[in-house]
């Protein structure tokens, strides 16, 4: 059984074989959150309290199984909210302390990754993932589920953290990935030409910080001194806006990971973590794969954002490499 609380999902999951999904129960806060623009960590801690318990029990039920039937407990100790983790973190350890069930602590990004592989009977590695989520923009190397070798990651904004910060300057709803995609299904994405962060020629990492200026720049004026200009926008304004957005993000995103997977030979491209939802990202990634004859396997999206199946996927890696944690277990905000 895997249990996530990382950030403002709280969710628990039953996966046989680290494969079978006999259940992944999610309880989402989006509604709590939606009137602060984001995630308060205090609110989702407590929101965490209130529902980690049935959340946990719908899982069990859900699979058909009893308490007796589960082999180990796995829990996303890290990186995340540490207000938020202890509480999932607390959980798995009291379950398996009055369960007697072994401990599984699990890294939450390199779960992610678990989600665009699991259903996979063939998977051909090594292969390079990449995980863009509401806190993390990492490339790896992966050899194998347990084997990841980080080899890229963001200097500053997250890629969802620039979707959500620019839905923020657009006067979109929360979360902002979502909403930036689907107002950009009808702008023109070539409307702005809005900057496109490479880094230096070798470099794997990622800058988002960058086109995210230069959007609220270019509502706001140069020297942030003009008037909003967003309240007077016409939609399709806002829509151009949101798809040149898209596709500068979608653009870096691509070519890094091409970098990556031509630098190390891999045969699988891996896409992981929430901003995984968007189709426009998804299709160019294919796009990318087609041309240079690799595989591209993807989360389906119920397993884009954050879920437990994910965790409980990862931990029978761990589960059969004799990878325990102990009652000494601690939630980290970093990895
Ligand atoms: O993986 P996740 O649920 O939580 C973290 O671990 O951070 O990712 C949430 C992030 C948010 O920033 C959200 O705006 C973004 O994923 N997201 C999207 C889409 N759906 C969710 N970004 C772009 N397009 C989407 N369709
Ligand atoms: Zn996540």
């Amino acid at each position: 059984m895997g249990i996530e609380t990382s950030c403002d999902e709280t969710a628990a999951a039953v996966v046989a074989d680290g494969r079978n999904i006999k259940s992944s129960v999610v309880a989402s806060q989006v509604q709590l959150h939606e009137k602060f623009g984001g995630v308060v960590p205090e609110i989702a801690s407590r929101a965490h309290i209130e529902k980690i318990l049935p959340v946990i029990s719908a899982a069990v039920s859900e699979a058909g199984l009893q308490k007796s039937d589960i082999d180990a407990i796995a829990v996303a100790n890290q990186p995340g909210l540490v207000v938020a983790l202890i509480v999932g973190v607390t959980a798995a350890k009291t379950l398996a302390f009055i369960w007697e069930k072994p401990l599984v602590a699990v890294n939450h990004v390199h779960a992610h990754l678990q989600s665009a592989m699991l259903a996979e009977d063939n998977l051909q590695l090594p292969a390079v993932a990449l995980i863009v989520s509401g806190g993390h923009t990492n490339i790896y190397q992966c050899t194998s589920p347990l084997d990841l070798t980080l080899l890229g990651s963001t200097i500053d904004d997250a890629a969802g953290e620039a979707f959500d910060k620019v839905a923020t300057i657009l006067r979109l709803p929360y979360p902002g990935g979502p909403a930036i995609e689907k107002i950009a299904k009808q702008g023109n994405a070539g409307a702005i030409d809005f900057p496109r962060s490479m880094l230096d020629r070798e470099s794997l990492d990622f800058s988002f910080s960058g086109v995210k200026t230069a959007v609220l720049y270019y509502c706001r004026g140069q020297d942030m001194k003009g008037a909003d200009r967003v309240a007077s926008m016409t939609e399709q304004e806002i829509a151009d806006i949101a798809a040149s957005f898209q596709t500068a993000v979608v653009y870096v995103l691509v070519e890094k990971t091409k970098r990556a997977a031509n630098r190390t030979n891999a045969k699988t491209v891996l896409l992981g973590g929430g901003v995984a939802a968007n189709s426009v990202l998804r299709e160019a990634l294919l796009q990318m794969c087609q041309q240079t004859k690799r595989r591209l396997l993807v989360a389906p999206k119920p397993l884009c954002t954050d879920n437990a199946a994910m965790v409980a996927s990862l931990a029978y890696y761990k589960y059969i490499a004799g990878d325990f944690a102990d009652l000494s277990l601690e939630a980290k905000a970093t990895s």
